[in-house]
């Protein structure tokens, strides 16, 4: 590395550092180009994505038709608000709903956003059709959930440091542990106000953990037995990350209100949706919602092109496929590891668990390692690094990254 490329990167930092609020610890990288399964930082040195924006790049960084759609919508339209219909958001509601397999969509744009108005939708609905009296919905929800980062989500995570000093908290929500179906039920029966039941299929940020086989289904059967709706998160796991469009498809659950985000758009612009059929979705009436930027042209076209290319390019049957080889590969390795304890995952959703504290910097540690050798990820909580890369990988990519992966994990040994 030159100096003049060193300060480069030292000066993108120091920006960030000094004008920039410090919500987050990056990767010390500073990358400014990302094609497919590569991204570049601004010294020219060439990296595997192997967090794919915490999976919003399903489909690869910057991949053409996403971008090319993105691109011509921007040149012909891009705001109207919804004070306006525009000639995009309707088709993108018909082919999305066709695509998922619900009446109706709802369209937002963060991730966040997409759950605030799934709850909104939950908690409507309980009162309107269910019958809960006025203020007293309860929605289920699993400890170590991640949803986003509004005060009524932060109300509900257990994560001290994403709730400390943030109150006043929202009412309404009950906490349960997650993979347990007696903790479900009990819960279910314990009050005439459960509204709902909202969970990750598989719990991304609080470290890939996947429940057991039939959770999803049952949890499902108890929620329609007791006419509480089930609320799929799927804005990490959903848009074939997990080896099928979406991670209740392995239970072949259909959510009552299904949330997505992230790489329904491939990265390339915020876009997320609620998804319900009309018996639900009837209860939002105009002005009872919106967004100004949800719904708008730019949207609906990247959108409409992200979800055609999980199709065409058959993204979920190669993350089943892929993921199948790096479990299979990473076990070989970790059945004599000492520092690499387990993997776990679906599809390109993955984690290996670190044989170390909590505390310990050493997932940090064999992160900064990776970026030396070529491959960029990032620990999830201390002892976890999480490995999402795009779906787009081919199987060459994939064993020359589980190759990195190993020798950096034999470096410490
Ligand atoms: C399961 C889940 N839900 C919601 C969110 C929030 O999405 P956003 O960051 O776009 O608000 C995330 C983000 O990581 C997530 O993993």
């Amino acid at each position: 590395m030159s100096v003049l490329e060193h300060t480069l990167s030292q000066k993108a930092i120091d920006l960030e550092n000094k004008y920039g609020a410090h919500n987050y610890h990056p990767l010390p990288v500073v990358l400014n180009r990302g094609e497919g399964v590569y991204v570049w930082d601004v010294d020219g040195k060439k990296y595997y994505d192997f967090l794919s924006a915490y999976s919003a790049v399903n489909q690869g960084h910057c991949h053409p038709k996403i971008v090319g759609a993105m691109v011509q919508q921007a040149n012909t339209l891009t705001l109207t608000s919804r004070a306006f219909y525009n000639d995009m958001l309707g088709k993108y509601e018909k082919y999305a709903t066709q695509y998922f397999g619900f009446d109706k969509l709802l369209p937002m744009n963060t991730g966040a956003e997409a759950v605030e108005t799934a709850i909104k939708i939950c908690r409507k609905w309980a009162y309107e059709k269910k019958g809960i009296a006025e203020n007293e919905a309860e929605i289920i929800v699993c400890n170590n959930n991640f949803h986003g980062r509004t005060t009524t989500i932060i109300s509900f995570s257990n994560d001290p440091v994403a709730r400390k000093n943030f109150g006043p908290y929202t009412q309404g929500f009950i906490k349960i542990a997650y993979d347990d179906l007696n903790a479900l039920e009990q819960a279910i029966t314990s009050s005439k106000n459960i509204a709902g039941f909202l969970v990750e299929p598989i719990q991304g940020e609080a470290g890939v953990y996947v429940p057991s086989e039939g959770y999803l289904a049952k949890a499902k059967a108890l929620c329609a037995k007791h006419n509480v709706l089930f609320i799929a998160d799927e804005v990490q796991t959903g848009i074939a990350r997990t080896g099928k469009l979406l991670a209740v498809d392995h239970e072949d659950v259909k959510p009552d209100l299904l949330i997505l985000g992230k790489a329904l758009s491939g990265g390339a612009y915020p876009v997320s949706a609620v998804l319900a059929d009309n018996t639900i979705m009837d209860v939002i009436e105009p002005g009872t919602h919106g967004s100004t930027f949800g719904g708008n042209p730019i949207a609906a076209a990247v959108a409409i092109a992200a979800l055609e290319v999980v199709k065409d390019e058959n993204l979920a049957e190669n993350a089943a496929r892929l993921g199948e080889i790096f479990r299979s590969e990473l076990n070989k390795y970790i059945a004599t590891s000492s520092i690499a304890k387990l993997v776990r995952g679906k599809g390109l959703l993955n984690a290996i668990v670190i044989n170390d504290t909590e505390e310990s910097d050493t997932a940090w540690n064999i992160c900064l390692k990776l970026r030396d050798n070529g491959l960029l990820a990032k620990p999830t909580h201390g002892n976890i690094i999480r490995f999402a890369p795009p779906l787009v990988m081919n199987e060459t990519q994939l064993r020359d990254c589980v190759a990195i992966i190993i020798a950096t994990l034999t470096e410490f040994e």
